[in-house]
């Protein structure tokens, strides 16, 4: 197992318990899709595995060690586990983005060229790579640009594990769907990701499992089409359904538990193509 959470409770400063005898395990490459309400624990949880907050009780395991522990690893952890916060282009303070990318680098052993070379191909995998948006200040860039330059200074890391505290808030759909693709492609590479989302259409796309949280508990670990095709679960919990469930049912389209878009359209095209040739 690559991620272990074991027991873990976490509270701050009141009696409170934020994560609540919290217990998970993910395996390598797996993309883990967390919801649920505001205020039920999500980016605790992505922040206590990253090592911010030490659990009262518990253990986090990477690889099988606590990362809490004393004798622990901690440099190298930082660099295999990568979160990317909500708005990190908050954070952005170099003048150019190459030298933004760069500065996450800086202090490893790679050679300049090999340095140049990383930050090249990770311009590249964000699509950020032409000479001319190169050259910008990070804050000159546009929203969907700076929150793929944030997921840059993360990936030029290469981690083992990404973290993603909703990386589509306040983006336009031309913006989430240019990092969807970006995910989609670090996901074939063999990343962990545990990504946090309100949005259950993105989930549906990208994620092989579904974390429910509520209360700073796990209510439900299960693959979308569980969790998303049990209406009430989803309002009762808060979290939605995906808007091809909607639309299936007022077409009267079978999904065959596929709520992705290209399997609606699919879906779709079958009942249209059958119809016509009645
Ligand atoms: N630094 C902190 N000090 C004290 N309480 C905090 C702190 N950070 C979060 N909390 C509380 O912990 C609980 C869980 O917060 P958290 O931010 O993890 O929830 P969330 O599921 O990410 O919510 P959202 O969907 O709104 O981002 C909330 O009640 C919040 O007020
Ligand atoms: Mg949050």
């Amino acid at each position: 197992m690559e991620l272990e959470l074991r027991n873990v409770t976490v509270s701050y400063s009141s009696a409170e318990k934020i994560l609540d005898n919290f217990n998970l395990e993910v395996n390598k490459g797996l993309f883990f899709g967390i919801t649920g309400k505001s205020g039920s624990g999500k980016t605790t949880l992505l922040e206590t595995i990253c090592g911010f907050h030490k659990p009262e009780m518990g253990q986090v395991l990477f690889n099988n060690q606590n990362i809490y522990e004393g004798k622990f690893d901690t440099v190298s952890f930082r660099k295999k586990v990568q979160m990317v916060f909500q708005f990190p282009e908050n954070q952005f303070f170099e003048t150019d983005i190459r030298k933004e990318i760069e500065f996450g680098i800086k202090n490893t052993t790679l050679s300049s060229e090999d340095l140049n070379r990383r930050v090249t191909e990770t311009l590249q995998t964000v699509g950020l790579n032409d000479n001319e948006t190169e050259e910008l200040s990070p804050f000159a860039l546009s929203g969907g640009q700076k929150r793929r330059l944030a997921l840059a200074c993360a990936l030029v890391l290469q981690p083992e594990i990404l973290l993603l505290d909703e990386p589509f808030s306040g983006l336009d759909n031309s913006g989430q769907n240019q990092i969807i693709k970006i995910l989609q492609n670090i996901k074939t590479k063999g990343t962990t990701i545990l990504m946090v989302s309100h949005d259950p259409n993105v989930l549906c796309e990208i994620a092989d499992r579904i974390i429910v949280m509520n209360d700073g508990r796990i209510i439900k670990n299960e693959i979308p089409p569980i969790v998303y095709s049990d209406k009430q679960f989803c309002s009762q919990l808060g979290i939605g359904q995906p808007d091809t469930i909607t639309a299936a049912n007022l077409l009267d389209v079978n999904l065959n538990n596929d709520f992705t878009y290209e399997n609606f359209i699919t879906k779709l095209a079958e009942k249209l193509l059958l119809k016509n040739n009645d």
